[in-house]
């Protein structure tokens, strides 16, 4: 009987890319769809009977900002808004800049902003002092993945999907330069012969 070729030894959940980009799954779909479902009965539970209005952040919040809005039961709008960091490393300028606005005010309402990640905090930073002046009646804060060591500025956020570890995640409206968003888990990307992540 002829041998067959030896397989390479793979972790489970990894897959390699033809560029050869790996990532490696950390958070299944079905683990985020779960946790989505806790949030938006909790977002409910502690605001019963009021009109929310969900602000996502552009692009990376568009799956969670679209699963959120469909957990939370009762009245729920939502709107957009686009960001996006002066130059390549937003972590050394801290500078944002608004790429686009609202749709509509958000004046006397009770408005969640929806992130993907907290990361930095800069970001957030940013955009909680735009909207404070625009005087909502509350403002809370909602992100699918917090990575607390690598905070910079000090915002919280009220309601975290997950907290992750130090590591570049992908999928899930997450991106390495645009790529990877579709990607329905979030995965650890990991670039050929330890090429350092830019972010
Ligand atoms: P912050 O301003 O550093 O908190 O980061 C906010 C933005 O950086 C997020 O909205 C993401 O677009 C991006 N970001 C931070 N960490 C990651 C990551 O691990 N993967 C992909 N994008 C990230
Ligand atoms: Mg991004």
């Amino acid at each position: 009987m002829p041998k067959r070729p030896a397989k390479k030894a793979k972790a489970p959940g990894s897959i390699e890319f033809p560029n050869g980009e790996k990532v490696r799954i950390l958070i299944t779909q079905r683990r985020i769809q779960k946790r989505i479902a806790e949030l938006g009965q909790q977002i409910r539970a502690d605001f019963p009977g009021e009109p929310l209005h969900l602000v996502g952040v552009l692009k990376g919040a568009v799956f969670f900002l679209s699963d959120l809005a469909r957990s939370i039961p009762g009245d729920v709008s939502f709107d957009m808004i686009a960001v996006s960091s002066y130059g390549k490393n937003s972590q050394s300028s801290g500078q944002v800049k608004l790429t686009r606005d609202l749709d509509s005010s958000i004046e006397n309402r009770t408005i969640i902003v929806v992130e993907d990640i907290l990361d930095t905090g800069l970001t957030l930073r940013y955009l909680l002092r735009i909207f404070e002046q625009r005087k909502p009646k509350q403002m809370r804060v909602a992100v699918l993945l917090d990575k607390p060591e690598r905070r910079i500025a000090p915002v919280q956020a009220n309601y975290i999907g997950f907290k992750i570890p130090n590591e570049f995640v992908v999928g899930y409206g997450l991106d390495y330069a645009e790529r990877y968003r579709n990607l329905p888990d979030v995965a650890v990307l990991s670039l050929p012969d330890n090429h350092a992540i830019q972010h």
